[in-house]
């Protein structure tokens, strides 16, 4: 069975993995950790854009059957040129600030996201497509990046890091603070703890296993046979944190260091 095939550039991307998995428990899939370039979002725009080929060229070598840019950074820089290039369905990451848009009530609401994601023209567009009446206060998440992928996501040092990066938006008022990067999920424990309770955490990753539902549905790419589905995870950098990633690890989960 063909898989749905996903990188990032490191592990972030597994938050969205989780919630495609959760959705869809009878697809394959083939998720690729670039951790030895990460973080994408200091890169140039076409820095970007041969890392996303170099790893849409290798999930199509795996024969994946839609590929899902589990990245912000990618999405916003590469994905029209991906899907140009390429003739598999892609689905990307955009910050949801559609949602928090619409639910917000002071009409403040706050962006954690790369450099590249905050810079792109694409996050551009879409904010000032779906944010008329509110204001939106962007923060760049310097640093969190290197942090996730060194395995911090807990601890005082981080908490402190993060409350700077936060509590200006806060003190602005925001009730919705939108993470605009695929790793900053698994710091929510951490972020619930510093952000006081009116302030809502948007993530985006059951919209985007929603759509991927709906395109395989839409294509006719779902997975019908009985086979057990399989889930292979590479990464070109630490094998033993990917590990650390993929707690409820079960027989059918191939974790492997792959040099792509
Ligand atoms: N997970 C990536 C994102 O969603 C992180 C980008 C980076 O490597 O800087 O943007």
């Amino acid at each position: 069975m063909n898989p749905i095939g996903l990188f990032d550039s490191g592990l972030g991307g597994i938050s969205i993995w989780q919630a495609i998995h959760a959705m869809l428990p009878r697809e394959s899939t083939l998720y690729l950790a670039d951790s030895k370039h990460a973080p994408y979002g200091d890169k140039t725009k076409s820095e970007i854009i041969s890392l996303a080929e170099k790893n849409t060229e290798y999930l199509l070598a795996e024969n994946c059957k839609l590929i899902v840019v589990a990245c912000n950074t990618a999405t916003t820089q590469a994905i029209s040129h991906l899907r140009e290039k390429y003739g598999v369905p892609f689905i990307g990451i955009e910050p949801a600030i559609k949602p928090a848009a619409l639910n917000t009530k002071t009409k403040k609401v706050g962006v954690l996201a790369t450099k590249g994601t905050l810079a792109s023209s694409l996050f551009h567009s879409t904010t000032s497509l779906h944010t008329a009446g509110v204001a939106i206060f962007e923060q760049e998440g310097t640093g969190l990046v290197e942090r996730i992928e060194s395995g911090e996501m807990e601890g005082p040092d981080l908490e402190a890091h993060l409350k700077e990066l936060v509590q200006p938006m806060v003190d602005q008022g925001i009730d919705q603070l939108v993470l605009g990067c695929t790793h900053y999920p698994f710091l929510i424990p951490c972020l619930q703890r510093i952000l006081p309770q009116t302030v809502k955490i948007v993530d985006c990753s059951p919209a985007v296993a929603k759509q991927t539902a709906a395109i395989l549905l839409q294509k006719g790419l779902e997975n019908t046979g009985e086979e057990q589905p399989q889930h292979e995870f590479y990464t070109n950098g630490d094998l033993e944190l990917l590990s650390q990633f993929l707690p409820h690890r079960r027989p059918n989960f191939h974790l492997a260091y792959v040099d792509f």
